[in-house]
C-alpha cells in the first residue's frame, strides 16, 4: 500500500550572508508564486545549516532578520505562509539526527556541495557540514512536503532526501516519509555570476560586483549590469546563438525571469542589439523589480521586534505540524516516549 500526503511545499534559505538576485528568482520569487496558488507553503530560513561554516554570532541573527524581511517584501504573507527560523523548531535537529544513523557517509561524500566548500581541505571541515543534507532532508520531511521550489544547485540533495525517505521506510518496514518531488522551474533555476558566466551567483563569491543583492541601491543595481561581463556581439534573433556565450545566455536569462517572458521572446526583442543598447534596459527593468522590495526590506528592518514576533508566531505553528510526525518517527524508530507534555 502506498500512503497519500496531501500537497505541501517547504522550503528554505540560509541566512548566510545577504539575498542575492540568484536566491530571488530562483528561489523566493517563485514561492511567493506557490503560495499564492493556494498549496500549504512552509518556508524557513535554515540558520542551523548556515553555521556548518563559522558565522558571526550577531551578524547571523541579523542576516536572520534581514531574509525574514525579503520573504515578507517579496511578497511572503506570514499569515498565509508559515515562516520561521529552523533553530526555533527543536525537532529539525531531532530527526536530522535520526537521518544521520539512516543516511550512509559514501552518500554524504559524494555530494558535490560537500566536494566544493571542503576542497582539498576535508579534515579541517565541521561533522556538521559533512552532514549537512541529512538535516536538509529532515527540514522537509519534519512536514511530509511533498514538493520543493529550489534552483538546480539543490538538486543532488533533493536526490539524496528522497534516498533517505526510501531506505527509512524500507529499514523499518511502513510507508511513512513521502518521496519528495523537486520543482525546479523556469529560466532561472541557475543565476550565473554577473563576472563569469560559467560560475553560479552566490552570496559567498569574495566579489561583490559578480552578484546583484537584494539590499543593493538603485544606482549600484546599474552599475553592476554596466560593468557585467559580456562579449562584443550583438545579440541574436534566436536562441540557439546563445549557445557558448554564457554571459550572454544568462544576461537574457535574467531579463527573461525579471519580464516573465520566455527566453525566446526576450532575444526576439532584441535581436541586433549591441550589449550597449540591452543592459539599460535590464538596469532599468531591474530596479523597477527590484526596488520597491529593497525599500520594503528596510522599512521592516526598522521594528526587528516585529519580525522576531512574526518568526516566533510562524515557529509555533510549523512545530504544530511537526510534533505528531517526529512523535511518530520516534515510536517507529523505537525510543520510549513516555513524557508528560503541554
Ligand atoms: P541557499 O541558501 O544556498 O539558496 C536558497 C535558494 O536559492 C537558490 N539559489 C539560486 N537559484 C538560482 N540561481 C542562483 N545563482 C542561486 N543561488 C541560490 C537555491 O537553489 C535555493 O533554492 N541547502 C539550501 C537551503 C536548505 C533547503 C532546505 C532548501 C536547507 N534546507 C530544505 C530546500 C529545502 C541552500 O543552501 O540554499
Amino acid at each position: 500500500m502506498t500512503a497519500t500526503f496531501a500537497p505541501r511545499i517547504f522550503s528554505g534559505i540560509q541566512p548566510s550572508g545577504g539575498l542575492t538576485l540568484g536566491n530571488y528568482l530562483g528561489a523566493l520569487k517563485r514561492f511567493v508564486e506557490k503560495q499564492d496558488e493556494g498549496i500549504e507553503t512552509i518556508y524557513c530560513l535554515v540558520d542551523m545549516h548556515a553555521i556548518t561554516v563559522w558565522q558571526d554570532p550577531e551578524k547571523l541573527r541579523q542576516q536572520t532578520r534581514e531574509g525574514a524581511a525579503a520573504f515578507i517584501a517579496a511578497g511572503i504573507d506570514p499569515a498565509r505562509s508559515i515562516l520561521f527560523n529552523q533553530s526555533q523548531v527543536s525537532g529539525h535537529a531531532e530527526l536530522g539526527w535520526i537521518f544521520n544513523c539512516v543516511a550512509r557517509m559514501g552518500w554524504m561524500s559524494r555530494m558535490t556541495q560537500w566536494k566544493d566548500k571542503a576542497g582539498k581541505n576535508a579534515e579541517a571541515q565541521s561533522l556538521g557540514l559533512f552532514a549537512y543534507p541529512s538535516l536538509m532532508a529532515a527540514d522537509i520531511m519534519l512536514y511530509h512536503a511533498t514538493m520543493v521550489p529550489v534552483g538546480e544547485d539543490q538538486k543532488q540533495h533533493l536526490e539524496l532526501t528522497r534516498d533517505i525517505a526510501i531506505k527509512f521506510n524500507n529499514d523499518f518496514g511502513v510507508d511513512f516519509f513521502p518521496v519528495v518531488e523537486p520543482l525546479i522551474e523556469g529560466v532561472a533555476t541557475r543565476v550565473m555570476s554577473l563576472r563569469d558566466g560559467t560560475k553560479k551567483m552566490s552570496k559567498s563569491d569574495p566579489s561583490d560586483q559578480s552578484r546583484i543583492n537584494l539590499t543593493d541601491d538603485a544606482d549600484t543595481i546599474a552599475q553592476k549590469i554596466r560593468k557585467a561581463k559580456t562579449d562584443p556581439e550583438p545579440l541574436p534573433g534566436h536562441l540557439e546563438g546563445l549557445k557558448d556565450r554564457p554571459e550572454a545566455r544568462n544576461l537574457v536569462n535574467i531579463y527573461a525571469a525579471l519580464s516573465g517572458q520566455p527566453a525566446a521572446a526576450v532575444v526576439a526583442e532584441f535581436a541586433g542589439a549591441q550589449f550597449g543598447a540591452f543592459k539599460p534596459k535590464l538596469a532599468d527593468l531591474a530596479v523597477a523589480k527590484l526596488s520597491p522590495i529593497t525599500t520594503e526590506m528596510n522599512r521592516l528592518m526598522k521594528d526587528p521586534a516585529e519580525i522576531d514576533r512574526i518568526l516566533g508566531q510562524g515557529a509555533d505553528r510549523a512545530a504544530a505540524i511537526a510534533e505528531p510526525i517526529l512523535e511518530r518517527t520516534f515510536q517507529i524508530t523505537g525510543m520510549i516516549r513516555s513524557r508528560r507534555r503541554g
